[in-house]
Parts: structure tokens; sequence; C-alpha cells
């Protein structure tokens, strides 16, 4: 696929992408959105095969709301996940990718993490070291 000139290629099959994509809308059902009323779910695949999702969260102090990226990436650390695959992100009011805090927060778990979502009408698959260019990450501590 073609995405703004540049070559994209196919990191996980087509039916896992889909399924993942699949998870992250079932999960926008239970996503807590009376301020934007804007639902995103996540669905994240560990290395056990797993699949966790997430929701978006919001609260009456804006700022304390969180991202379904990351409260999917937290269930999949709170049940000893020891390896994340990829992750799903889905919003039924059209494309979406992850904010910049969820790019920091997914990289976290592994540079080469897939990361799928609707951009322009297309499925996207890129690894989470292309969402953020020059990151800071745990390499910067030593
Ligand atoms: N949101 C996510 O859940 N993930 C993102 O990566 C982008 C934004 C949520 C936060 C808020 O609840 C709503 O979308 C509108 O910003």
């Amino acid at each position: 696929m073609r995405l703004g000139g540049i070559l994209k290629i196919k990191l996980i099959e087509d039916t896992l992408a889909q399924q993942l994509l699949a998870s992250a809308s079932a999960a926008t059902s239970l996503s807590h959105v009376p301020y934007s009323n804007f639902p995103v779910g996540a669905a994240v695949l560990g290395k056990s095969g797993r699949i966790y999702q997430g929701i978006n969260i919001e609260n009456a102090s804006y700022p304390a709301g969180i991202c379904a990226e990351r409260v999917a990436l937290g269930c999949a650390c709170s049940n000893g996940e020891d390896g994340i695959v990829a992750i799903a992100i889905f919003s039924p009011k059209g494309d979406i990718s992850p904010c910049g805090i969820c790019r920091q927060f997914i990289l976290e778990f592994g540079e080469s993490i897939v990361v799928v979502f609707h951009w322009n009408g297309k499925v996207v698959q890129c690894r989470a070291r292309e969402l953020l260019p020059y990151a800071f990450t745990k390499e910067h501590l030593k």
C-alpha cells in the first residue's frame, strides 16, 4: 500500500490486523466519554497470544482522563503479559492514530511493536518506532 508516497508493508497478516481492529471496535461500547462523545478502543496482542482490550475513560477533571491504548497496555501488564506484539486502535467516529503520550507509552514496551489503525480509509500497519522519531527511551537513562 502507498501512503503519503511511502511504500507501506504488511507487518502482520491482514486477518490478524482485522481481528485486532474488531476487538478494539467491540471494546468501544464500554468507553466512558461523557465529555468528548468520542469513543476509542484498543486491543493489545501479547506474546502469549492473549488479547487485552482497553477503552478511553474520561473524567470531570479533564486531564485525569486516559486513552484506550494506555488502558489496554496497563491491562496486559497487570495480567503478567511478558511481551507485546501488536496494538490496534479504533474509533467509530473515523480515522484515529495514537496521541503523542500513547506513542511514548507504546514505545516503552518495544520499538518493533506493530501499531494498526485506520487512516484515510485504509488500514495502516507500522512499527512503534516509526510513530515517534528521535524518541526519548530507557537508553537515554543509562
Ligand atoms: N483518545 C484515545 O483514547 N486515544 C488516542 O490516542 C487519542 C485520543 C481519546 C481521549 C479522549 O477520551 C478522546 O479520545 C478525545 O480526545
